[in-house]
């Protein structure tokens, strides 16, 4: 009896300082950047903002695809040998995988600033997903696969921020 009692108390410590650090949408203790209007927005509408925006980078760069992306764009850091005609396909993968539209990393046309604190993030993700797949994932012995690898969908799902506990059953 008492033993139960303290592993009850002690898995609600876990879980209560587990809940501190988790965020919530929201509750970001980031400076407040420009307002992210696609939270009110249909997935619909997003959708449509997405493929329209891709469509005018497509038709700017026209010609101009093979190109590294580094001549053809004003502030590429990541890859700057990469085609740049890869580079609209990446932004909407990018976008699909947190389940937001451009906005949230960039003021829209000004896609070579540094304003939002997201386009920071975004970067140091790439850099976070390559040290898992280059290195930490082959230095597990005894995996399935012969090239395990994550991608950001592996974890956001469509989501910013990615679900630590597996969803709760609901009571209703
Ligand atoms: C999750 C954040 C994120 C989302 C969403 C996103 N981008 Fe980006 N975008 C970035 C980052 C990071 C870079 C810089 C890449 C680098 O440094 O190599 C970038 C670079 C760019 C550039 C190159 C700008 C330049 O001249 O240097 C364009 C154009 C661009 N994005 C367009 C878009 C469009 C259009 C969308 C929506 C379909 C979009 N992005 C969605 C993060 C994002
Ligand atoms: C291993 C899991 C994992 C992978 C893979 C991953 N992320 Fe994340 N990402 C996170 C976590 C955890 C956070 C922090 C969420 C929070 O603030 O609590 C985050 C946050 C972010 C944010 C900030 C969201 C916001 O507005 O608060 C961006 C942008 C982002 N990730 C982009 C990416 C991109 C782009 C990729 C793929 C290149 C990627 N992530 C891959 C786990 C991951």
């Amino acid at each position: 009896m008492k033993r139960s009692y303290a592993l009850a108390a002690a898995l609600c410590l876990m879980f209560f300082s587990a809940g501190v650090a988790l965020r919530t949408p929201g509750s970001s203790p980031r400076p407040a950047g420009p307002a992210v209007e696609q939270d009110t927005a249909s997935h619909e509408q997003n959708a449509q903002l997405i493929e329209h925006e891709l469509g005018e980078l497509r038709a700017k760069i026209a010609g101009r695809e093979k190109e590294p992306a580094g001549d053809v764009f004003k502030n590429i850091q990541l890859n700057k040998a990469m085609e740049a005609g890869r580079l609209p396909g990446m932004m909407g993968f990018w976008s699909n995988a947190l389940g937001v539209t451009c906005k949230h990393c960039h003021i829209v046309d000004q896609w070579e600033k540094e304003d939002r604190p997201e386009k920071q993030i975004a970067r140091d993700m790439v850099a976070m997903v390559g040290t898992i797949n280059t290195d930490l994932l082959k230095k597990i012995k005894n995996l399935d696969s012969p090239e395990p690898r994550i991608g950001c969908w592996t974890c956001h799902r469509g989501k910013v921020i990615p679900e630590f506990f597996p969803p709760r059953e609901k009571k209703n």
